[in-house]
């Protein structure tokens, strides 16, 4: 199939762009390189260019004519989000919707979505599914959930069909090394921990420890990037399949805290990295774990990475390999 992927040059897009290639399709990577690299893009073409201009994004769908849409790229960090919501709203949203509407324009019916764990806010279920009430906490969640609103009103009034995929904790790195993570900012548990591993920070946080879980800190479903990679193909053909549209959790339906996370990052790097107790950090809920029962019996997903020492240790050789990498000249 012709896939247009934007943000295929960012940390997710770039392993699923990798997935798609190893699988034989089609690809063009339509990316601005804010946050995305050209070398992440391992497979099809790179077209460099910003969503908001929608003449260049209607040339390249036109000439293209893909089959299928994946959309990744987003601004993707809470706390900005906080700081900056017109920014969220204006890439998360507004660039989307130049997107759909250049789709439109060209008859281009099928899309997938890269929505997030954020749209449930602080849900009051231990296991989240998909009925659990949108109720995001901070404008990034909530970017996330205006766009799901527009493709459902979208999918009724047209032949648009979409598949949202609502991301829990994405962690880990191509097992091969060849890609991962890259934003000199991260601040993601796994990667910061790995990077304080590393030396780049003195300690590691532990933001709240009076949360009501077994150890007092939060839990997460951490996935590896690879499985949500395979995820997008299923949904993919799913799609093509059934024509009908839908909204599924990517994550493996169980949890850990952050002081397992420490413990398993300590366990992988050999590294007994100096941690500390801090306060809870704004809009965090509990616990967020997902029911992914749905993406289970509807795409046939199952996943091969289900192990958090595996997750660290792809994310850990991918850190090396990046610190070698800024050490070249
Ligand atoms: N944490 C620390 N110390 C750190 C970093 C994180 O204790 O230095 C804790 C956080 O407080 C949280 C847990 O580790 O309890 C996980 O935090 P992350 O920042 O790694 O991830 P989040 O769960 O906050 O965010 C993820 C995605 C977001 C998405 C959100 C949905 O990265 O894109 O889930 O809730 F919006």
């Amino acid at each position: 199939m012709k896939i247009l992927v934007t943000g295929g040059a960012g940390y997710i897009g770039s392993h699923v762009v990798n997935t798609l290639g190893e699988n034989g399709h089609d690809i063009i990577v339509f990316d601005n390189l804010s946050t995305g690299h050209d070398w992440a893009v391992l497979y099809g073409k790179l077209e460099v260019g910003n969503l908001e201009d929608g003449s260049h994004l209607n040339d390249v769908i036109n000439a293209f004519r893909p089959d299928a849409v994946m959309h990744f790229a987003a601004s993707i960090q809470v706390e900005e989000s906080v700081r900056e919501p017109l920014k969220y709203y204006r890439n998360n949203v507004a660039n989307t919707l130049n997107l759909l509407d250049a789709m439109d324009h060209n008859g281009i019916r099928n899309f997938i979505y890269s929505s997030s764990a954020a749209v449930y806010g602080i849900p009051d279920k231990l296991l989240v599914d998909e009925a659990v009430p949108l109720h995001p906490i901070n404008p990034y969640g909530a970017s996330k959930a205006m766009v799901e609103t527009v493709l459902g009103d979208i999918a009724r009034a047209s032949d648009l069909r979409y598949i949202a995929l609502r991301y829990f904790n994405v962690a880990g790195a191509d097992p091969k090394t060849r890609i991962g993570q890259a934003y000199l900012d991260a601040t993601h548990l796994i990667t910061r921990a790995l990077k304080t591993a590393q030396g780049d920070f003195t300690k590691l946080s532990i933001f709240g420890t009076d949360y009501p879980t077994p150890d007092g800190t939060c839990i997460r479903d951490y996935i590896h990037v690879v499985d949500l990679a395979n995820a997008h193909l299923l949904a993919l053909d799913y799609l093509m399949e059934t024509k009908k549209s839908d909204i599924m959790n990517c994550g493996y339906g169980h949890g850990f805290s952050v002081r397992e996370v420490v413990a398993a990052a300590k366990k992988v790097t050999g590294i007994n990295f100096t941690v500390e107790e801090a306060p809870r950090r704004a809009g965090d809920p509990p616990q967020l774990v997902a029911d992914s029962t749905k993406l289970r019996s509807m795409t046939g997903w199952q996943p091969l990475y289900d192990d958090l020492e595996f997750i660290i240790r792809t994310a850990w050789e991918w850190e090396l390999k990046l610190k070698q990498r800024r050490r070249q000249p």
